[in-house]
């Protein structure tokens, strides 16, 4: 099935305004994007602004959880399908305070699949066999591997480590439950570290590149020898699109990008791009900034996906390699430091650049 009228959450953010600018170019024919995005600190329009005078396109500055909101825009555009990207999504903060990722990601969410189970069970028999809700989750849900633990699957329990993995985990048993409970037609994915254009400047590899560039300390946490799997935006946009078109209804899909590599190892290969693409003005080595600070607690330590079933049954796999995945989003945020000014100068508190906890 094609989707062309779908309501897209947090569009603003890192991965949804990718999956927007994904959907709008794959799409050339009429189609309705309604971008429903509360502008937090991690919300920016700008992200999306070569779609401002695109008729097919309409950003709505709102919350998740306003009802009234939301069942107006899903009857007045005869939406076929939500996709839930807005969340709170940074650890650090869900530790500093946990509240708001629970308000966003759990009371939002369950405020969300209320009002779709509404909408949907309004709709005529084909539309509402057809209509989906696909949930954006993330693997932290599982919690953390040792370096022999197989990777996660679909059926790993879940075992969310962080205030924020647990409110994401929450999050899934809700859409999990309207499935069980209502029939709702939903679908989850669940994937590793994204990266690429557009990534807020709080996550560890903006933050790597744009420190270095403001000759600041690159702040590893503990060891640096904690793993994580990358996987490059566009590849993720992809998946979601498969999942949204030919997932099984009420299934749960890991993504992964098969590059699980250490922080160190990102580090200094972050490190040894800027130094071929802006090198240093005093001749030296980014390297030299790296500096190992206090551990997050409860750092998770190894995060893997196997990503088996996506792959077998909708035939996706990633395509970027982590070499050439780094290699251009070193390149996009040396080309738009505009765009990272802009960030850092208004929505960003500056002492979190370099600082933890
Ligand atoms: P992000 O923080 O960059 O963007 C989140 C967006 O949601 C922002 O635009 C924000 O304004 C919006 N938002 C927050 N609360 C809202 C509310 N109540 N109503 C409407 N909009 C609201 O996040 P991201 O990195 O793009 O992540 C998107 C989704 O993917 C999240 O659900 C996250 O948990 C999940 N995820 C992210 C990653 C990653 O590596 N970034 C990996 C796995 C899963
Ligand atoms: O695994 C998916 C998750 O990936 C998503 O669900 C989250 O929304 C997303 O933020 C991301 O979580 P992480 O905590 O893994 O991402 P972050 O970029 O914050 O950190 C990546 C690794 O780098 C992690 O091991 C912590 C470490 N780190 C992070 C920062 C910000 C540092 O060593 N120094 C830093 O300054």
């Amino acid at each position: 099935m094609f989707y062309q009228k779908v309501l897209v959450t947090g569009g603003a953010g890192f991965i949804g305004s990718n999956f927007i600018r994904h959907f709008l170019n794959q799409n050339k024919g009429p189609s309705k994007v309604l971008n429903l995005d509360l502008l937090t600190y991690a919300g920016n329009p700008e992200n999306l602004k070569e779609f401002s005078s695109d008729n097919r396109y309409q950003f709505i500055h709102g919350d998740i959880a306003d009802q009234t909101l939301v069942a107006k825009l899903l009857k007045e555009h005869q939406i076929q399908a939500i996709l839930n990207f807005a969340a709170e999504s940074h650890v650090d903060r869900s530790i500093d305070s946990a509240e708001p990722f629970f308000q966003t990601n759990v009371i939002g969410t369950l405020r969300l699949l209320e009002t779709a189970r509404t909408y949907w069970k309004s709709l005529p028999p084909k539309e509402a066999s057809e209509f989906r809700f696909l949930h954006v989750s993330t693997d932290e849900v599982y919690g953390s591997l040792s370096s022999e633990d197989p990777a996660f699957q679909e059926t790993t329990p879940f075992a969310p480590n962080s205030p924020y993995a647990a409110s994401k985990a929450a999050s899934d048993h809700l859409v999990r439950s309207f499935h069980h409970t209502h029939g709702l037609p939903t679908l989850t994915t669940n994937c590793s570290n994204n990266y690429g254009p557009y990534q807020f400047p709080e996550k560890l590899i903006p933050l790597v590149i744009l420190n270095a560039l403001d000759e600041k300390n690159l702040p590893i946490y503990g060891d640096g020898k904690n793993i994580r799997d990358w996987l490059f935006v566009e590849d993720h946009c992809v998946a979601i699109t498969s999942v949204l078109q030919e997932g099984k209804v009420g299934e749960t899909y890991n993504v992964g990008g098969k590059a699980e590599t250490t922080n160190l190892q990102i580090v200094d290969t972050l490190c040894a791009l800027l130094d071929e693409l802006q090198p240093r003005q005093n001749g030296k080595s980014y390297l030299d900034l790296k500096t190992f600070v206090k551990d997050r607690p409860g750092h998770d330590r190894r995060y893997s996906i196997n990503f088996e079933k996506i792959h077998h049954q909708l035939k996706w796999t990633p395509q970027e390699n982590l070499a050439t995945g780094l290699r251009k989003t070193v390149q996009w945020y040396l080309s738009h430091r505009e765009w990272c000014t802009q960030i850092t100068e208004t929505k960003y508190s500056r002492d979190r650049l370099g600082g933890n906890h």
